[in-house]
């Protein structure tokens, strides 16, 4: 069973299509904010929401990040964004490596050095990991251990308990199928095992493991009670205020 502090992650990806929705959202889940005094709520909005969403995010402990990072302070990067930007406008933490972003050429590389500049400024990173299916041979075992270890190799491993990895399943992402909780159970010892290769067992126990893919209010006790989890990261749950905050509940111990 974990012992740790829970954690639920709302990933907007590239919604709401208005800054007003984007408010209302937020402003709702804020509202309830005193439900969920025993579980971290972290909520990454497209990264243009991030000033407003910034001001209206006082004195409560929601946690605002984003999306993705460029690892590179200031430059001529088109279209990026660096982490003194959205550290000025209230990021503490940053998704990094999710699959709809590998998705589109994002190397394990690129990852891990987005990672150790996060780690650097002081923002948590919420590392995507996952396997695009499941194959009877376990292969997909070996596709997760290269993610983990291309971090892990390039960070000071007095940092590692700063990392949350984020385990999401591609197929069960924005798909209604859901990981079952001994294939989460199974992963998670998986994950630890990784780490402990790199640094001690107790340095593993204190990584956060969260799980993601068609989390919803119906389904996020049962995963929770597993024991195996120390949190979520949720995609569209997380736009509709009523089914995130069951989730975050689901949590709260
Ligand atoms: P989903 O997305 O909850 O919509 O499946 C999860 C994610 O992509 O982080």
């Amino acid at each position: 069973m974990k012992h740790s502090q829970p954690l639920v992650i709302g990933n907007w990806k590239m919604n709401p299509i208005s800054l007003l929705d984007a408010k209302k959202i937020f402003s709702e889940i804020k509202r309830s904010q005193k439900k969920f005094s025993g579980t971290s709520v972290m909520i990454a909005p497209p990264a243009i929401y991030l000033p407003d969403l910034s001001r209206i995010n006082k004195n409560t402990s929601i946690q605002l990040g984003v999306q993705n990072i460029n690892p590179l302070p200031s430059g001529a990067h088109t279209g990026e964004l660096s982490l003194p930007m959205v550290q000025e406008f209230g990021a503490t933490f940053s998704i990094i490596g999710h699959s709809e972003r590998r998705g589109n050429g994002e190397t394990n590389d690129e990852v891990a050095l987005k990672v150790v500049s996060l780690l650097k400024h002081r923002i948590t990173p919420v590392v995507c990991i996952g396997e695009s299916e499941r194959d009877e041979a376990g292969n997909f075992f070996v596709f997760i251990e290269a993610q983990i270890k291309s971090v892990l190799s390039q960070v000071p491993k007095t940092r590692y308990k700063d990392i949350v990895f984020a385990y999401e399943p591609i197929w069960a992402i924005g798909t209604g199928k859901n990981a079952t909780i001994d294939d989460i159970m199974e992963m998670q010892l998986f994950i630890q095992k990784v780490i402990t290769k790199f640094a001690s067992r107790t340095t593993a126990n204190q990584i956060k493991i969260l799980y993601g893919g068609s989390v919803h209010g119906g389904n996020a006790g049962l995963l929770f009670q597993s024991g195996a989890l120390d949190g979520f990261l949720v995609g569209g749950a997380s736009l509709k205020p009523t089914e995130f905050l069951a989730i975050v509940t689901a949590t709260t111990i």
